[in-house]
């Protein structure tokens, strides 16, 4: 990290089209976590994170919650901030792009492009990406994205082009001067082939939907979203604003020190965004760091793949420090990482509760028992080899954490400190103060004095260093070894020996919970739970209105609905027998592209997932579905609709003229799998 005396880190702006779960909270807590220790390392720092809520796969989702783009946003953007709040996130500013600033300023910004040539009108017909929100390079109607495999959309628009190709020396002579602009290396190197295969212009406009910025004295058209979007690293600092007051922080923070992104909005960062920058003359920030996902179940947590943990079953079991110390700890930053709630269990016990609970407990309730509550005196003739090589272990500890930290290898920093804790715990044990404790002699007594003032001291140290990654318990120990208020601790100085004697100590109670199996088991229901409440609270949301008006709907599936059997026409038990019904669970649920009444859903069935291709859409948004268990005709012969194979119906009601479809489901838990008979 650079050296100067100001620090500006960034969070990507979160899509209001998805509520916030632990993906989006692993990088608002690195950003949270480097953030804190920069302010106490003496940097004025600011950070920054928000939500974007522009574009047309926003107005779809509003439009499927029967609500407006805006209430839409509104809703999810404060989920987002009450989240942030609930686990004391030190952002200093968030931003939302429809804010009247942001608007201001990414007019401004378009404006600049256009009047220093960088932006001209032309023609487009190709195929666009609505989930990416991208123009992709594939020349079929409807073919696959190459970067989502979603079907695509044909547009064909007059927009306005960013010229992009005009900046492919300038980029390419960035990324060799500046080898650390883009980091891990390895992303580094995917972005510097991907600009040397050669750049085409950039679409940066839209006519076909209404939802986002209107391009000044042109609002036929809106601003394509990642304009829009990334633009909010500057627009918050008052870039745009008329008024010279409003832009102190631009001036102040500007250029940011860290944009920390997830790895799938590389190219946008490290190609677009340095691009408009150098285009508009707007100096460049100073890194852009890219991190890996966090997995659920093997596959990247997502909304559309159902596989969301959100981060308030934690919060409520083992609390914000917990989930904080695992997403540091457990994943190699640049990597993916898995998560499951056992891993969980497992860090916070070994590391938490048993390591650093314990050396705190320990030490902190020995200290009051045989010292009455004062950090004791460790007389020079009572030391001895062991004591010496703690104090070498803890120096040593705080340059590597401090080299490791910078170079955004926060495991590794926490591995090389609970070495540390480690290392204390063991003296510990092995001189058992204790034992020592029941002898009444002067030596005894210099040499308990000198044990547990090196626990102390090890422990003060501990807790500064990663007091940035687990703030709340660290400021408890601290308070408990009588050193008052943490934030006004300078990380620049810390070293060992600076425990003033005969501090008194606060009160001394354990700052970690207890945690066991019930403890999984707690959160997996709470999971389970959430996921059934956030459907209802969605289906809930969609108004009356909205439901009549997206009403008229088709097939409950995709067979047409099977017509009442006349009475006359009985089968008998084995007819029925031949129809396989089972119930299955919905894993994904997405739109069909360019059919308003499918949806496409990928089903578990216990021992396989079903593609099935139903006509609900009209009746139900795809997440209300996901987590959703349904009844499907597991043995229908399959059958292709709109080129996408369904192997099997899923069974529903049909209600009215119209055959609004209610989708069966059942009133008790029951298995995935399991046949109905
Ligand atoms: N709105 C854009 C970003 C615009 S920035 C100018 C966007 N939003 S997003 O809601 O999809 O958030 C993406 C970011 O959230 C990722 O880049 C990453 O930082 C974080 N994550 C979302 N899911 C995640 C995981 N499963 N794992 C790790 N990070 C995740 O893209």
């Amino acid at each position: 990290m650079d050296n100067s005396s100001k620090f500006y880190i960034t969070t990507p702006i979160y899509y209001v089209n998805a509520r916030p779960h632990i993906g989006h909270t692993y990088t608002t807590v690195v950003c949270d976590t480097v953030a804190r220790r920069q302010r106490m390392m003496g940097f004025d720092t600011w950070f920054l994170t928000g939500t974007d809520e522009h574009g047309q796969k926003i107005e779809r989702s509003a439009t499927a919650a029967g609500c407006s783009p805006k209430e839409f946003a509104d809703r999810v953007s404060a989920e987002f901030r009450q989240l942030w709040d609930r686990m004391k996130l030190s952002y200093d500013d968030f931003i939302r792009t429809t804010e009247p600033r942001h608007v201001r300023g990414v007019q401004q910004l378009f404006t600049q492009l256009k009047e220093r040539g960088y932006i001209y009108k032309g023609s487009y017909s190709g195929q666009y990406c609505v989930f990416d929100e991208l123009y992709v390079d594939v020349s079929e109607p409807g073919a696959a994205c190459p970067e989502c495999g979603r079907p695509t959309e044909t547009v064909k628009e007059e927009n306005y082009f960013f010229k992009l190709s005009a900046m492919e020396e300038p980029l390419l002579k960035l990324y060799s001067e500046k080898p650390n602009f883009i980091r891990p290396e390895a992303r580094r190197n995917e972005v510097i082939a991907f600009v040397r295969s050669g750049l085409r212009d950039l679409s940066v406009s839209r006519t076909t939907f209404t939802w986002g910025i209107p391009v000044p004295e042109d609002e036929q058209h809106v601003i394509y979203v990642w304009l829009d979007a990334l633009a909010n690293y500057i627009t918050a600092l008052g870039y745009g604003s008329g008024n010279p007051k409003d832009q102190v922080k631009l001036a102040r923070y500007w250029p940011a020190d860290v944009h920390m992104i997830g790895k799938e909005i590389v190219r946008f960062h490290c190609v677009y965004w340095p691009a408009f920058l150098l285009a508009a003359g707007i100096p460049l920030p100073k890194s852009i760091v890219a991190h890996g996902w966090l997995l659920f179940e093997e596959s990247k947590m997502s909304k559309s793949r159902g596989n969301i943990v959100r981060s308030e079953t934690i919060l409520d079991t083992l609390g914000a420090d917990t989930l904080r110390y695992f997403l540091m700890r457990e994943i190699v930053f640049g990597n993916d990482g898995s998560f499951s709630f056992d891993a969980l269990v497992q860090r916070f016990n070994a590391d938490l509760a048993n390591g650093l609970g314990n050396l705190s407990s320990r030490t902190l309730s020995m200290i009051t028992r045989y010292f009455e509550g004062e950090i004791p005196y460790p007389s020079a003739g009572a030391r001895d080899g062991s004591d010496e090589a703690i104090a070498e272990l803890a120096g040593k500890t705080i340059s590597e954490f401090h080299a490791q930290f910078e170079q955004f290898q926060f495991s590794r920093a926490l591995e090389t400190t609970w070495g540390l804790v480690a290392a204390v715990n063991k003296y510990i044990v092995e001189h058992e103060p204790w034992a020592i404790a029941e002898k009444d002699d002067q030596d005894s007594r210099a040499r308990l004095a000198t044990i547990l003032h090196t626990s102390a001291e090890a422990l003060r140290i501990v807790t500064a260093l990663v007091h940035p990654v687990i703030p709340e318990s660290t400021a408890r120990i601290w308070e408990q070894l009588g050193l008052g208020d943490i934030r006004k601790l300078d990380l620049r100085n810390l070293a060992w020996g600076q425990l003033p004697l005969h501090t008194k100590l606060g009160k001394v109670e354990a700052v970690f919970p207890r945690a066991d199996k019930s403890t999984i088991e707690r959160m997996q229901q709470m999971e389970q739970e959430r996921v059934a409440q956030g459907t209802a609270a969605v289906a809930a949301e969609t108004t009356p209105e909205a439901r009549a008006e997206v009403a008229p709907p088709p097939a409950p599936a995709a067979e047409p609905p099977a017509a009442s059997a006349p009475s006359s026409n009985t089968i008998t038990i084995d007819d029925f027998a031949r129809v396989e019904l089972r119930v299955a669970q919905v894993k994904v649920a997405e739109k069909v592209k360019g059919a308003d009444k499918l949806l496409r859903l990928e089903v578990d069935l216990g021992n396989e997932t079903r593609q099935i291709v139903a006509g609900i859409a009209k009746a139900y948004a795809p997440e209300i579905l996901i987590g959703r268990k349904v009844v499907i005709v597991a043995n229908l012969a399959p059958r292709k609709l709109r080129g996408l194979e369904s192997q099997g119906m899923i069974v529903a009601a049909s209600l009215g003229e119209e055959g609004v479809p209610v989708l069966a489901g059942f009133l008790e838990d029951v298995p995935v799998g399991a046949r109905l008979k």
